[in-house]
């Protein structure tokens, strides 16, 4: 096949790339090439059989002319910042919402071809997870973000209006969607706009929700994203690496040779109209990560737990990975211990710019971080 990813020179379309390639497939990488993910330009690693095409997602005709002669398209072009998304509001839903619509309207007109829309979705579109009652017992509960003044009062874990406290369990696509930033709303756009043109116009699709991804390759030096590059960045450069609350907030975080891989069972699938996690169900917490990342890279760096908070944080999320498993026949392989020593293997090679300070600055004066 003849595959388009918008983003392929990104941290996971880039692993996504090199699969398709060894399976076979032509790739084509559309990309803006983002100062704020390649400072450099386009990135060393990206494999050179790949069909680089440097454009942006919003522009119709250069969207046009990359879709000519493709089978399938991995739609990964996004920008990824939660922080961020919540004042450069216009800049994340003219990228990713006004983007996909693009994308879409191309795509449409040469539906002939086109066989597959795979689009990354997120878990952010949840908002919080889902919990269970540790008093009665009810399961699948779908909590609202903790209240203000619980948080002002540093009490971080979820409870009833009665005091009951709620405990986290894996969280399954039908939980409503709550999404708690600007970042989170495009990100369900991009599943629900995928979703509903692909059935309006029979061309076959999947939205992939995506838990935290990490690996090799992830931007270092954009501290907008990812938990496991801004401790990264931080430790690189002899800094502690900054846990909000008290650190034992947990996230799924699920290897990118993974998410690669769910890609490309998804690409190749003939399965339609889904919406299915990509995790790994099991959890781990921020100060797990931190230290797992220190000791790997061989330094005594404790994380420095700052209890504080951000507007719109959820304190745990899982994925329960069920359904994909029937529907695709995914499950992640990477435990989180190995892929963390993995990932500290590839950051000694690496230098980053820490502008974590400067990110946290620009929530501080915005009166998002409390
Ligand atoms: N990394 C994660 O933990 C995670 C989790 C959930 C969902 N996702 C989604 O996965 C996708 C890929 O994320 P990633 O982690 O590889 O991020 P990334 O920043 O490494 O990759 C995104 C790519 O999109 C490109 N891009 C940005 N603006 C563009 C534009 N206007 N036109 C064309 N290209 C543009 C960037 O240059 C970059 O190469 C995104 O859609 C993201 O929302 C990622």
């Amino acid at each position: 096949m003849r595959v388009l990813v918008t983003g392929g020179a990104g941290f996971i379309g880039s692993h996504l790339a090199d699969r398709l390639l060894a399976a076979g497939h032509h790739v084509r990488a559309f990309d803006a090439l983002d100062p704020q993910v390649h400072p450099s330009g386009a990135p060393d690693y990206l494999d050179p059989a790949v069909e680089l095409v440097v454009g942006d997602i919003r522009d119709e005709s250069a969207v046009g002319r990359a879709l000519d002669d493709i089978d399938a398209v991995v739609h990964l072009a996004a920008v990824v910042g939660v922080g961020q998304s919540m004042y450069e509001i216009r800049r994340y839903v003219d990228v990713n919402s006004t983007g996909c619509a693009v994308l879409l309207e191309q795509l449409v007109e040469r539906r002939a071809r086109i066989k597959r829309l795979v689009v990354a979705s997120s878990m952010s579109i949840y908002g919080e997870g889902q919990y269970a009652n540790s008093v009665t017992g009810e399961r699948g509960l779908a909590p609202n973000l903790r209240p203000e003044n619980q948080l002002a009062e540093r009490r971080w874990e979820l409870e009833t209006e009665a005091g009951e406290r709620l405990v986290s369990e894996p969280t399954g696509e039908d939980k409503p969607l709550r999404p708690t930033s600007v970042y989170a709303v495009t990100k369900r756009d991009h599943e629900e706009l995928c979703l509903s043109v692909g059935a309006a116009y029979a061309i076959p699709t999947l939205a992939l929700r995506l838990f935290n991804v990490y690996g090799p390759r992830q931007a270092l030096s954009n501290p907008y994203t990812g938990v496991g590059a801004i401790f990264a960045s931080r430790l690189l450069n002899g800094h502690a690496p900054v846990a909000f609350e008290d650190g034992h907030q947990t996230r799924d975080f699920v290897h990118v040779t993974d998410v690669a891989r769910a890609f490309q069972l998804a690409t190749e699938s003939t399965v339609t109209g889904h919406a299915l996690n990509v995790c790994t169900g099991r959890p781990a917490s921020v100060i797990d990560v931190a230290n797992g990342l220190a000791s790997g890279l061989g330094l005594a760096i404790e994380c420095d737990v700052v209890g504080r908070y951000r507007a719109g944080d959820i304190r745990h999320c899982i994925g329960d990975p069920t359904r994909t498993a029937e529907v695709l026949g995914f499950r992640a392989e990477v435990e989180v211990a190995h892929g963390l020593g993995e990932l500290a293997q590839w950051l000694s090679g690496q230098e980053a710019v820490d502008r974590v300070d400067q990110a946290m600055d620009e929530l501080r004066r915005r009166g998002l971080e409390r």
